[in-house]
């Protein structure tokens, strides 16, 4: 919703009090945003606005190298190739960015996703360092996760040091990372596979997208708004086990939809914060042909040929990605919600957030100050011992890497002191169940 704000950046002051035209502030009311909700919009625009003015498309700095080295060079699963739940990750495999295994250290990550897409080190790294820690070998010498499934390279890269079970790499945390009610993916205990394309799913996708063409990025995440949430109510309907947790429900969940028009649209002169093709969307979700023939392959998710990342200086960063979650939040405050069906299909029961957490936060009030990030930063550090203690032998220095990385991010917020997370709240609902714990 950028367009509906005045560049804060101009306005003297505008730091400090965040200003809005009168037609935004229309534009938010008709779209049901909460008064509440919109000085937080606000605040978190004028952040973005800080990290610096919107740099100019550069043809040269932005071309992202598809050849040579870097050249498309499609999974071997029969050699042990992992892909995944993520195309991202995925595309940057197949390119060389990462290890073609698909298995890689955290380090390699970080640097590849900024360099390739222009994800902001600190968003990269939070989501480098919570895969390594949940998912992979936080104890390793080389510590980092496989993109996909366990993988007997992550033996060899990872080293088996103080583990006492095999990493599950991304395809295997279901409700610790991978989520419910993804774009392109479908619900582990509806479809029995969290990591392929389903094509009625990538149709729907593509259906949404085709209608904001020749939109830029921000205003196509509008146009997402609705598929999101015949998402999010077509795994209320269909399955009993949803569980949309805190992190990889409220947190995660919103990336899929959000990440596409952030990362892998196409930037150029006419479009400087650049726009979603379908052919540039079907390329990186692996998949080719015309609509109604759609042909996919399994962890082909490729980098268009002529594709141009987002400019230089303007990378999608922790703060810019809230703002996406918290503004399909105010237009849908279920997206906030951590909630679960309780008996069965559509039977979608709201975890009580005052009762979960002592009184601190409450249902509905994630939109306000910085609540969205204070509770599930806190909710990430409550949960690690529970769900990685059967899984190394010294927890505290396998959790010691993400700890440090939410107590830095935490020092600048602010949060209200969170003294108790009450997980037996989660005992109830089937989904939390079967996933053997949530985060
Ligand atoms: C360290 C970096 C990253 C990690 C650890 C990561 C991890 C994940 C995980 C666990 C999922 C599954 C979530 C779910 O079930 O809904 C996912 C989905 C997704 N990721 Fe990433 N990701 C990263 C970076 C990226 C980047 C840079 C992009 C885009 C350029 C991206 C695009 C996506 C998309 C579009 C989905 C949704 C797939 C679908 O269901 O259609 N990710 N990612
Ligand atoms: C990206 O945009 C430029 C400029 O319009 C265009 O030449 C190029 O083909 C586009 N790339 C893709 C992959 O669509």
């Amino acid at each position: 919703m950028k367009f509906s704000l005045l560049p804060l950046a101009l306005l003297p002051g505008a730091l400090a009090f965040p200003a809005i035209c009168p037609e935004g502030l229309k534009e938010l009311k008709r779209r049901g945003v909460s008064e509440a909700a919109i000085p937080r919009l606000l605040h978190k625009r004028a952040e973005e606005a800080k990290l610096g003015k919107r740099a100019t498309f550069s043809a040269a700095a932005q071309k992202v190298d598809v050849t040579g080295p870097h050249k498309f060079v499609p999974p071997n699963f029969a050699a042990g190739d992992q892909r995944g739940p993520c195309p991202g990750l995925n595309a940057l495999a197949n390119h060389n960015y990462l290890p073609h295994s698909g298995v890689a250290d955290m380090a390699t990550i970080i640097e590849a996703t900024n360099k390739v897409y222009g994800m902001s080190l600190d968003l990269g790294g939070f989501l480098a360092v919570y895969g390594t820690v949940f998912d992979g070998n936080p104890l390793s010498l080389n510590p980092g996760y496989s993109i996909g499934g366990p993988s007997t390279a992550s033996q060899n890269i990872l080293g088996g040091l103080g583990l006492l079970g095999q990493p599950n790499g991304l395809t295997g945390s279901h409700n610790k990372y991978e989520s419910d009610a993804s774009p392109t993916r479908g619900d582990l205990y509806l479809t029995g596979n969290n990591f392929a394309v389903q094509l009625p799913q990538f149709q729907q996708y593509y259906s949404a997208l085709k209608a904001v063409q020749g939109k830029s990025s921000d205003e196509q995440y509008q146009g997402l708004l609705q598929f999101r949430i015949d998402r999010f109510q077509h795994s209320v309907k269909n399955n009993a086990y949803f569980f949309y947790s805190p992190f990889s429900g409220v947190l995660v969940s919103p990336a899929g939809f959000s990440f596409p028009k952030a990362m892998m649209a196409n930037h150029s002169a006419e479009y400087p914060d650049g726009t979603l093709s379908l052919n540039v969307f079907s390329s990186f979700f692996g998949v080719s042909g015309q609509e109604g023939k759609f042909i996919y392959k399994e962890g082909n998710e490729r980098i268009p040929d002529n594709w141009y990342r987002r400019p230089i200086g303007d990378d999608y960063s922790i703060p810019s990605f809230l703002v996406d979650v918290l503004d399909h939040g105010a237009q849908y405050p279920p997206f906030l919600d951590v909630a679960a069906n309780v008996n069965g299909p559509n039977t979608l029961a709201p975890v009580d957030l005052s009762d979960l957490t002592g009184g601190v936060f409450r249902t509905g009030g994630l939109l306000e100050g910085n609540n969205l990030e204070c509770f599930v930063l806190q909710s990430i550090m409550a949960a690690q011992p529970d769900i990685l203690g059967s899984f190394f032998l010294d927890v505290k220095s396998a959790t010691r890497p993400l700890t440090n990385n939410i107590q830095t991010q935490l020092a600048g917020l602010a949060c209200p002191q969170l003294n108790k997370y009450d997980t037996t709240l989660f005992q109830k609902y089937p989904g939390y169940q079967r996933s053997g714990g949530a985060v």
